[in-house]
């Protein structure tokens, strides 16, 4: 009798094991080496003079502690994911809907953060008044106009220093490297992103306004003509400050880091910033299912080499990733086979990659 009361928690413990096997689910999160690095991302990044950045999804910084929590650690810039872009902000003609982005805006007042306005000027997540708009010249020119000064001047009155940056145009060259025509605010006339430089400019002079965009990090033929457009605006007197590289890395596709490095380059000749906007490595996973440990070492030195990058160049003074967190990530809807991409998994747990970012912010030179 001794002897089973002497192994009865043996015997507990054992049970325990078993049933907890039995109701966990058959993809279980993977269980992480704790990173050794304590100090805060930000703090890394403030001695390398740059800043690390972050989205911010409203949905997951209202209802996730974990969420708000892992935002308050570590970042020093905050971009609204989505609560900035025009649907949300004027959902009806002249109607402006402040709240969701304003909450992020306060919160990040709050925490010391400076923010990135995301976007001003961009073919999607427009309201359907506006799309009726389409092939009238000077209703869109009018509206866009009001848009761009009334929310760059909403945030100049109310956070008055806190929109540092502004992302005034995103996605303007298509794929073929020519400037989209498929876009309603193409339907003004090739002028409108100059014009809309000059609004916002006339809207906050203060703030730095950028030109962002994907597949631009490489020399290729669209940042070529990236290249050539912030080129000939400089040459025009447009305020443009800086270029913004999203920066969506992926499992499977080539990335050249030396490229990268040149394009830089280039850019920083035009006397333009270079920002990282929007860092995340996809991996192939399918839905709900764990990427491997080697997908997560991928992943992990992919974040390092991007922001090596950026560390490397004096030009380039903002690291910032889209997205924390697995659980509320746009990658699944917009890349099919893909997720998985971001530094915390679904249940807001750090993924390596997470400490590889923090590892690459500790050294002094950044190999390619
Ligand atoms: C995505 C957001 O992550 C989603 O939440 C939203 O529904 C659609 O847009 N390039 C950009 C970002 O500039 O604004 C996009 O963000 C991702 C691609």
């Amino acid at each position: 009798m001794i002897e089973v009361v002497k192994f009865l928690p043996f015997l507990l413990l054992f049970l325990f094991s078993c049933a907890s096997q039995h109701t966990t689910p058959k993809k279980r999160a993977l269980a992480y080496t704790p990173c050794p690095i304590s100090q805060d991302l930000r703090d890394l990044a403030r001695r390398k003079k740059k800043l690390i950045g972050t989205a911010v999804h409203s949905r997951a910084f209202a209802e996730n502690t974990r969420y708000r929590k892992a935002l308050e650690d570590d970042w020093n810039l905050a971009t609204p994911e989505y609560a900035m872009k025009m649907s949300f902000l004027e959902p009806e003609k002249e109607q402006f809907d402040f709240r969701e982005s304003d909450a992020i805006a306060r919160f990040a007042q709050k925490q010391q953060m400076v923010m990135r306005g995301h976007v001003l000027v961009w073919h999607r997540e427009l309201p359907e008044w506006a799309e009726k708009e389409s092939g009238d010249a000077e209703a869109l020119r009018n509206t866009l106009k009001s848009y761009i000064t009334t929310v760059v001047g909403h945030y100049r009155s109310e956070f008055p220093g806190l929109l540092r940056y502004w992302d005034v145009v995103n996605e303007a060259v298509d794929d073929t490297a020519s400037l989209r025509r498929d876009s309603l605010w193409a339907d003004i006339g090739n002028d409108y992103i100059e014009l809309a430089f000059r609004w916002a400019h006339e809207a906050d002079p203060a703030a730095k306004l950028f030109y962002n965009d994907y597949g631009i990090e490489e020399m290729n033929p669209k940042s070529d003509r990236v290249y050539r457009l912030v080129k000939k605006l400089l040459e025009r007197g447009v305020p443009i400050h800086g270029v913004g590289f999203q920066m969506h890395l992926g499992e499977g596709l080539k990335h050249d880091f030396a490229s990268m490095e040149k394009n830089l380059e280039r850019f920083r000749k035009l006397r333009l910033r270079v920002h990282i906007t929007e860092l995340d490595v996809r991996l192939k996973v399918d839905e709900g299912e764990q990427p491997s440990p080697a997908q997560l070492k991928l992943q992990a030195d992919l974040y390092a080499r991007a922001a090596g990058l950026c560390l490397a160049s004096p030009t380039c003074d903002v690291i910032g990733v889209w997205g924390l967190s697995d659980a509320y990530s746009y990658i699944p809807d917009l890349h099919d086979g893909y997720g998985a991409g971001h530094l915390y998994d679904e249940d807001m747990a750090a993924k390596p990659a997470y400490c590889a970012l923090k590892k690459a912010l500790t050294l002094t030179s950044h190999p390619r």
